[in-house]
């Protein structure tokens, strides 16, 4: 069947087309219902079914005589260690960590936090968790220890998992200054802290009162798995929203396991005899769906690679994994492509290496700009596939499904909705609009299965936020179009989430860091295009008036606050002082505003502005700065 005939008998028999899904699966006891709704009023996949999800990715694998298959491949330029572990070995690590959670009480429902980087056991953590039923909460280890300690609050996890440092290039980063910062922050106390000792730096675990992974997990007998309910709670990942404080979103262990497995075949092309890649970092959702789960429920085997695209040792890393892992489909965010690009223009670097095993690029977790898209299609010579999505979905929204019909790519486009979402570009006013016109990127419900049913702790915020602006359709966030054929363009988001090097950020998080400094009245920050990172933030500050501060000495506190509150990967560098910030009459700051000025883009300026001249006095202190380059005039008048 092509893409049309699929895409079709999703939207018309979705209960049809998604049960045929479940049945690749097998089940304890196969599902009651396929969809209906919770007492919340919340779309549920799969009710009744019994499950669990590292059963579906480790065990029956191995009861199905694939134990000696390779699992998981752990590459890393940052220790110098390559090493997989077989589906059987895999399998039986996961199953000892569990017996130690277990040990510490750890349960069905239970949560634990995951501050870990990118090592085979925080693979581990995170199956043993589920095998328990537990749920797990994996925080990226670039945040700094204010977000660690909002989510320990959030998720009050009985247990914290982490390590004692992660290596960035040749930095060596230790976890426990930070541990021990958001554990005294946090109001939440975890029962037990277990980290994983490393050779590059070690912890002192006595001053910590921490447990010794080593010791921890080898005292441990293997447990078997826990049956669990299709939509148990499989884990709650955190994601940036408009304000300071962050969304859990939620994810079940049915709906999930079903629509990552429909993924890995139908998007990725991806068997059980292939090795599969992300290059991702299991702190986000491209490491939870396509570094850990999706491959291993389908059997194949996925690269676990600690290391970056350049300078590991230079940029011709990624060809070299390709070639010695024998990848098939590889995704990353482009500006690892522009990373590489920056130092390898021509791609020479490829030529040292054998990748005719790579038949798809795939890319995602911001947009594909266009002249990072014709240097891969130049360099690479297979396709190229921009697919878009987020962490509330959890897998793609819009993709060329290379597993069922290769279409035409078009630069600028993630292509076509994917079975089981309906798309629509909506005006402010809720009505549809035609090909070429830009609007809201909405879906209607109710979304395929794997998409979030709830924000952790708060459903009304799940209803304000996703589900409220258009009733019956799901806020993507994001702005874009379709064109004549229905290729979906995605041009950014519409609220204020920045997306800085594929990760996700709020203005929010950062305004409070900025705003706690002593000589800042009010600021704003907003994502403004970055060749590099694709968007970085930029600090917009109005004083307190009579205080008189060192202009260089005020932009390196606050650099230094945003990287301690938020954390180095926000790349927050820069600020700049202005009189006053446009807002609406009702005193909402115009962060939109202010970024499609300075991105050079068309900005209609709301009726609702207080102050319409303060649009060319902000430009002004702009240009003079040297943050744009001229004046950009608002174009399309003023909008109501
Ligand atoms: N733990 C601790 N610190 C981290 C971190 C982590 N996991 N990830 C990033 N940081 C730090 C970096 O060390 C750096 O610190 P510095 O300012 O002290 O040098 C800072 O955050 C900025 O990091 P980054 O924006 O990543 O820049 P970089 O120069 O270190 O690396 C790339 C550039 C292109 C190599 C890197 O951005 C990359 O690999 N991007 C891929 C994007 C990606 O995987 N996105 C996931 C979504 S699909
Ligand atoms: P995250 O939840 O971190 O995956 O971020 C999701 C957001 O990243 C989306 O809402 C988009 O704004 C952006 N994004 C992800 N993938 C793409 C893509 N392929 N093209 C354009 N934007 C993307």
């Amino acid at each position: 069947m092509g893409y049309a005939a699929e895409y079709e008998r999703a939207l018309r028999d979705p209960e049809g087309f998604w049960a045929e899904q479940a049945r690749a699966l097998p089940w304890f006891t196969a599902p009651r219902s396929i969809l209906d709704r919770d007492p919340n009023g919340a779309w549920r996949w799969f009710r009744g079914g019994r499950t669990n999800t590292a059963w579906l990715a480790l065990d029956r694998h191995v009861a199905a005589g694939r134990g000696a298959c390779p699992g998981l491949i752990y590459d890393s330029p940052a220790t110098g260690e390559v090493r997989t572990y077989s589906y059987a070995e895999l399998t039986a690590r996961v199953a000892r960590v569990a017996g130690a959670l277990a040990g510490l009480g750890v349960g069905r429902g239970d949560r634990v936090i995951i501050y870990m980087p990118m090592v085979p056991e925080a693979v581990m953590a995170m199956l043993a968790c589920a095998r328990l039923g537990a749920v797990h909460s994996v925080v990226f280890g670039g945040f700094a220890a204010p977000e660690l300690a909002t989510r320990i609050d959030d998720a009050t996890p009985r247990v914290v998992l982490s390590a004692s440092c992660g290596i960035e290039f040749d930095n060596v980063i230790p976890y426990q200054p930070l541990l021990d910062a958001a554990l005294a922050h946090a109001n939440h106390k975890p029962e037990h802290v277990v980290v994983l000792q490393r050779e590059a730096r070690a912890a002192d675990l006595r001053a910590g009162g921490y447990l010794d992974w080593h010791e921890w997990e080898a005292g441990a007998a293997e447990v078997g798995w826990v049956e669990v309910d299709a939509t148990d709670p499989l884990y709650i990942l955190y994601t940036s929203g408009t304000t300071g404080k962050p969304k859990g979103v939620v994810r079940d262990h049915g709906g999930h396991a079903v629509a990552l497995n429909y993924s890995m075949h139908a998007i990725y092309d991806i068997g059980p005899d292939d090795v599969f890649w992300a290059a991702s970092d299991v702190g986000w959702v491209v490491g939870h769906s396509y570094i850990v789960y999706g491959p291993l429920i389908r059997g194949c085997a996925t690269v676990l690679y600690e290391g970056k695209p350049v300078r590991t040792p230079d940029a011709g890393a990624y060809w070299r994994v390709i070639e010695q892992h024998r990848v098939k489909s590889f995704f990353v965010a482009p500006t690892a492509f522009r990373a590489i690009r920056k130092e390898d223009p021509d791609c020479r670097l490829k030529a040292r290496h054998d990748v005719s095993s790579l038949r798809y690029q795939f890319v995602a977790g911001e947009r594909l700009d266009p002249p990072t898209y014709h240097w891969l299609k130049e360099h690479l010579g297979i396709p190229v596939i921009d697919h878009w999505w987020q962490t509330e979905t959890g897998w793609s929204i819009c993709a060329n499904m290379a597993g069922v019909e290769l279409l035409e790519t078009r630069a600028g486009s993630p292509t076509l909705p994917v079975p089981g979402y309906d798309l629509r570009i909506l005006n402010e006013d809720g009505s549809e609009l035609g090909p070429g016109q830009v609007g809201a990127v909405v879906l209607k419900g109710p979304l395929p299965p794997g998409s979030l049913p709830t924000v952790w702790g708060d459903h009304a915020r799940f209803e304000a936020s996703y589900w409220s602006r258009y009733p019956g359709f799901y806020l993507t966030g994001d702005e874009g179009y379709r064109d004549a054929d229905g290729y979906v363009y995605i041009m950014g988001r519409m609220d204020d989430v920045i997306n800085v090097a594929g990760h996700r950020l709020s203005s929010g998080e950062m305004e409070e860091a900025v705003a706690a400094h002593p000589a800042v009245a009010e600021c704003a920050v907003v994502g403004i295009e970055d060749p590099d990172k694709g968007q970085v933030p930029l600090g917009l500050l109005v004083l307190k008036d009579g205080v008189n501060v060192e202009r260089a000495a005020l932009q390196q506190d606050l650099v230094r606050s945003v990287r301690e509150t938020v954390g180095p990967f926000a790349n927050f560098r820069r600020a700049v002082v202005v009189k006053r910030l446009p807002k609406t009459r009702s005193g909402k700051i115009l962060r939109q505003v202010l970024r499609k000025m300075i991105d050079g883009r068309a900005y209609p300026v709301p009726s609702t502005i207080d102050d319409p001249a303060i649009m060319d006095e902000i430009g002004a202190v702009l240009v003079a700065e040297g943050v744009m380059a001229g004046p950009n005039p608002p174009q399309g008048g003023v909008s109501s």
